[in-house]
């Protein structure tokens, strides 16, 4: 199927695996690619010299489109931005920041800029930063998100209201079905992360994502909202998170208890106890771990099997 956002990434279906720290290297990213998708490499959870093999990996590992997300929150990003250009990605989706600060520095470099947003205000300012496309995202995404909880559903539309520039959904898709919904709604294109941390690629530890396949609704809940809010696995580090809450702490009390590495010590090093396990409220209908390619496979016979069914109501 073709149209905006298909033609503005070059790919055979509307689906964009999405960037995420500790979870989307090259192994994943390429796979994604290699099936038709959009693959992401995830460069927030990586140091310079890092990112740039997993691109030159991501390279040899697939011919198609593929591209970077780059959290504008953690440092060196001039030093990841360099990298980016040298190695020559097309693709690069911002996030955890202001657009105006790359937009036009990457689109002079012949790159394709996307930006993730978690509310109208925030897809009409990156539309003026002049982003190519927007990724809207709701509450119920797992990783960082917005602090006013809107949900996929309410804010899609809401975007799509007022938006020009192609637009893509993220937050609870990790079905054909859903994929369709957000596509109704006035999406071009979804995003899809939890779905992909069950994947055989995905750089995740096996303990997280048996966690992921594990999970039932209501196991989740944003939380950390002072500091960047979080989608967190309810496991004990996220308990103590709560307890303090009931002390009333100060913002240098949260930062203490958060530490340095909790994500990379849940999602990386399997801590299923101390670590920080990031996953979405759809990890409750993730039931098996599949490859990459299985999964853009299933997600577009489920949508095409979901559209004919609409005919019939
Ligand atoms: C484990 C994990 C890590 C994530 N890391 C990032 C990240 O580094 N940068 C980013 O822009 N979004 C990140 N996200 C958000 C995803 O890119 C995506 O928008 C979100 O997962 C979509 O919602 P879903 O999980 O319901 O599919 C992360 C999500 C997860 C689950």
């Amino acid at each position: 199927m073709q149209n905006r956002i298909t033609q503005l990434f070059n790919i055979k279906y509307p689906i964009i695996q999405a960037g995420m720290i500790w979870n989307s290297g090259w192994r994943l990213a390429s796979a994604a690619s290699n099936a038709g998708a959009l693959g992401l490499i995830g460069a927030g959870s990586m140091y310079p010299d890092v990112l740039k093999e997993h691109i030159q990996k991501c390279k040899q590992a697939t011919d198609n489109p593929f591209g970077v997300n780059v959290p504008m929150l953690y440092p060196n990003i001039q030093e990841i931005m360099d990298i980016i250009v040298e190695e020559g990605v097309k693709i690069v989706f911002t996030s955890a920041g202001n657009p105006k600060t790359w937009t036009g520095w990457l689109q002079e470099k012949g790159i394709t800029v996307v930006h993730v947003v978690s509310s109208v205000k925030f897809a009409l300012k990156a539309q003026e930063a002049g982003v190519d496309a927007i990724v809207a995202e709701g509450f119920e995404a797992g990783g960082h998100n917005g602090r006013d909880e809107t949900t996929t559903l309410t804010l899609i539309p809401m975007v799509k209201e007022q938006l020009q520039i192609p637009l893509i959904a993220a937050g609870g898709v990790a079905t054909g079905k859903a994929m369709l919904a957000t596509m109704v709604l006035g999406a071009d294109a979804v995003q899809v992360g939890s779905r992909f941390v069950a994947s055989e690629e995905s750089s995740a530890h096996q303990a997280f994502k048996q966690v992921v396949v594990d999970v039932k609704e209501g196991d989740t809940q944003l939380t950390l909202k002072e500091l960047a809010p979080v989608r967190l696995v309810k496991n004990k580090f996220f308990n103590e998170i709560q307890d303090l809450y009931k002390t009333s702490p100060t913002k240098e009390q949260l930062i203490e208890l958060l530490g340095r590495a909790r994500a990379k010590r849940g999602m990386f090093e399997g801590d299923l106890d101390d670590g920080e396990l990031e996953i979405g409220q759809i990890a409750g209908l993730i039931h098996d771990i599949k490859p990459a390619a299985q999964i853009v496979k299933d997600m577009m016979l489920e949508f095409e099997e979901a559209k004919k069914s609409v005919l019939n109501f």
